[in-house]
């Protein structure tokens, strides 16, 4: 992490992945399965987090008779990022929590960078800004082919959203942009096949997590 994120005790780990991946339920099994085993554990989500970046989320998600340009959507998911990060998220690492966040700034990255097209140096610049340069510890890809993931996605009629629509290229954009980052950053970004049955997936998921939170010095487990 970096150096102004030292001083934060907890793990910071984040849920990625395109449509119709999983991560979603996935992330709630894995603060169920954490909490039970005594951690002290946070689940929140981006786009959103805190009442205004809820707000924020409603509209980037929302259908919109408007055409959205990508550089509004960039600017409106970097606004809800750093509310996020202030109110929620480093408050929670200070008190030494486990933070787990249905995706964060490699979302960035894959949809508005690869998928819209947007500079990524200049995203890249632009996220560090909004999170004070906050890095995940560990990272998960949930890895699905784009039609599987649509096809899930499409039988969730009311879990749609703005983004969903988008065609299929998009969709492949953003899993290439993914593997792009899992290929750059190795250590950090892990990825999950999203094509087993969700318990197999669950316990990939658990074993990669555990492996970090083992590592580190500061969790602590509350005897139960
Ligand atoms: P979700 O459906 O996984 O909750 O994510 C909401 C949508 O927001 C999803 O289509 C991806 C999109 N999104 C971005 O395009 N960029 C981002 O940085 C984030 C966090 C989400």
């Amino acid at each position: 992490m970096p150096s102004q994120s030292r001083s934060l005790r907890g793990i910071f780990i984040t849920l990625e992945g395109g449509e119709g991946s999983g991560k979603t339920t996935q992330a709630f099994r894995l603060f169920r399965s954490l909490t039970s085993q005594g951690y002290d554990v946070l689940h929140t989500r981006e786009p959103g987090g805190t009442p205004f970046a809820e707000r924020l989320r409603s509209i980037l998600l929302d259908g919109s008779a408007e055409v959205v340009a990508p550089e509004t959507e960039a600017l409106l998911i970097l606004a809800a990022r750093r509310q996020h990060v202030d109110h929620v998220i480093r408050p929670a690492l200070a008190r030494g929590k486990v933070v787990i966040c249905d995706r964060f700034s490699d979302s960035t990255i894959a949809y508005q960078g690869y998928g819209r097209g947007l500079d990524l140096k200049f995203l890249r610049v632009l996220n560090n800004w909004a999170t004070s340069k906050l890095t995940p510890h560990l990272t998960l890809f949930f890895d699905i082919p784009v039609t599987t993931g649509l096809r899930r996605r499409h039988g969730q009629a009311a879990d749609q959203n703005r983004l969903d629509h988008e065609a299929r290229r998009f969709h492949s954009k953003v899993r290439a942009g993914f593997h792009a980052l899992a290929k750059r950053e190795p250590r950090r970004i892990k990825i999950v096949d999203a094509r087993l049955s969700p318990d197999s997936v669950a316990a990939s998921v658990e074993s990669l997590v555990l492996d970090r939170l083992r590592r580190s010095r500061s969790i602590t487990r509350q005897s139960r």
